[in-house]
């Protein structure tokens, strides 16, 4: 596995690859998700790059960026031991310079959900994808449902920029008993973990409402609410592919998402049906 610290690295090391690339943008603290998103890309491409990379612009003021968890060589051996043939791990001097040009997310989708509670992550988010888009020149970038928000806004910004790159969407991987995973729930103690099992249950609850035949929106929610009360809740939503709200479930084209504080830990999850 060819290590990358910087664009013109990386950019040297694909010069010697033919074929389809396979990339997988992360911010590390690598777990089992990320490597359903790294296999799909081996099985998929001729190369595959990852890219490990604690994206700034994306935290707010306050938010977890000095202590969001960095395991630079557990992530390396990962990265090595699936295959990985180009793993990118630049620094924010290489990835950021002064006063630039930067992405801005959609007026509205960009600041429903996850962008109201957190505004200007999106534009971020958006902004660092767009630079490594550049720098990878993938064939085909892979991405997990659990940021709905976030892959629908970069299928967007793929879309409106007339970029020829295939957005693979992948599952949302859980625990055994059903938490999602995340990053982020390191963080949890063990009795937050317990609660935070809360949001899954909420989902299953949902789904097998739909499966018995409520389709009601308000209906399923009030229910997820209930099961949720106990949390700090931030939201439930029950959103079409286009994140507009919608009076009753659609199948094929519904997702309900939650978002809720356990502790000072943020964490959301969803479902799409
Ligand atoms: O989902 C993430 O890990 C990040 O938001 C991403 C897409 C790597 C951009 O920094």
């Amino acid at each position: 596995m060819i290590i990358a610290r910087s664009a013109q690295e990386l950019k040297d090391a694909l010069a010697l690859k033919t074929g389809s690339i396979g990339f997988v943008p992360t911010m590390g603290a690598l777990h089992i998700g990320h490597r359903t998103l790294i296999d799909a890309a081996r099985k998929e491409n001729d190369t595959v790059v990852v890219s490990i990379f604690v994206n700034p612009t994306q935290f707010l003021p306050g938010e977890d960026l000095s202590k969001y968890p960095r395991r630079e060589e557990a992530d390396f051996k990962i990265c090595e031991l699936s295959g990985v043939d180009i793993l990118f791990y630049p620094d924010a001097g290489g990835m950021y310079g002064e006063d630039e040009v930067r992405m801005c997310a959609p007026d509205v989708r960009g600041f429903i959900l996850e962008g109201a509670s957190r505004p200007g992550h999106f534009d971020g988010v958006l902004t660092v994808v767009m630079k490594l888009f550049n720098i990878v020149s993938p064939t085909r970038a892979y991405f997990g449902k659990k940021d709905a928000q976030q892959l629908a806004l970069i299928m967007q910004m793929v879309n409106n920029f007339f970029m020829k790159i295939e957005i693979v969407p992948m599952d949302t991987v859980r625990e055994n008993d059903g938490l999602a995973l995340s990053s982020r729930n390191v963080y949890l103690s063990p009795a937050e973990r317990q609660e935070a099992l809360k949001l899954s249950a909420a989902l299953k609850s949902a789904t097998k409402m739909v499966m018995q035949g409520n389709i009601n929106s308000a209906d399923i929610k009030a229910n997820m609410e209930t099961i949720l009360a106990p949390l700090n809740v931030e939201y439930v939503v029950i959103v079409n592919r286009g994140f507009e709200s919608i009076e009753n479930v659609a199948i094929g084209d519904t997702i309900i998402l939650v978002a809720a504080r356990v502790g000072v830990t943020r964490l959301i999850d969803n479902v799409w049906m």
